[in-house]
């Protein structure tokens, strides 16, 4: 599959339709998909977080409590209104409006998590963003991807493309790798200068070997 980066004009259509489109605060298969991904994360809190794509903030509201600054964005206007309120009262957390890839932030994260966006990039995009991300990853940072994996006809990607895009990237090493019929969830860690990704562990960190 390939095509164009679905336009703005697209998500805010959806959003018109309904406030919630994806059934991200109603529907099961989401909430579950939420606990997987957080506790795929191998630490407990980071230092600074971004969060593309964050769409009505469920997932943000519980990634805030783990950062201690989380920058979640969206392009979609109705979305980051939505993403502000659901988000008020933790005080770590910034949604701004923002278009990826030409609105990646100049910064630089611990945790970036690319949940459910990658797919309606097109190639050259993906290619941006992914890039964009590597490029912000601190030394031994975490990227979470996680995506739907059955095809869509109207998206350019599939999420297994977005993922192979993530695994060529020889900067990153494989954590963690959950995998179902609908949806793939992957964790990546920038490896730290020097070291072995074999050695890379989340038990190996508390000494625990
Ligand atoms: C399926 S939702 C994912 C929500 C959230 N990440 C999650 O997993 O719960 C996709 C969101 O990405 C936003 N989006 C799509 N393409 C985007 C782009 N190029 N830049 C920024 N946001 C985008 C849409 O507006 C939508 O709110």
């Amino acid at each position: 599959m390939s095509g164009d980066t679905l336009p703005a004009g697209h998500f805010d259509q959806v959003y018109q339709e309904s406030a919630d489109p994806y059934g991200f605060s109603s529907r099961w298969y989401e909430r579950r998909k939420y606990a997987v991904s957080l506790a795929m994360l191998p630490w407990p809190r980071y230092r600074a977080g971004f969060e593309p794509g964050c769409s009505i903030g469920e997932l943000t509201a519980q990634l805030g409590p783990r950062c201690d600054t989380l920058l979640s964005c969206d392009g979609a206007a109705a979305a980051v209104a939505a993403a502000q309120a659901r988000t008020a009262e933790l005080p770590s957390v910034r949604i701004e409006q923002r278009t990826i890839p030409g609105g990646w932030p100049d910064a630089t994260f611990d945790l970036i998590v690319l949940s459910e966006l990658l797919y309606y990039l097109s190639d050259d995009d993906l290619a941006l963003t992914v890039g964009r991300a590597v490029g912000s990853l601190t030394p031994g940072g975490t990227l979470l991807a996680v995506h739907w994996r059955r095809p869509v006809p109207f998206h350019p990607q599939t999420g297994d493309d977005a993922h192979a895009a993530i695994a060529a990237r020889p900067e990153l090493t494989l954590l963690a790798d959950h995998r179902e019929p609908d949806f793939l969830a992957q964790v990546y860690l920038r490896a730290p200068a020097g070291a072995d990704p074999g050695e890379l562990s989340v038990a190996a960190a508390e000494g625990l070997t």
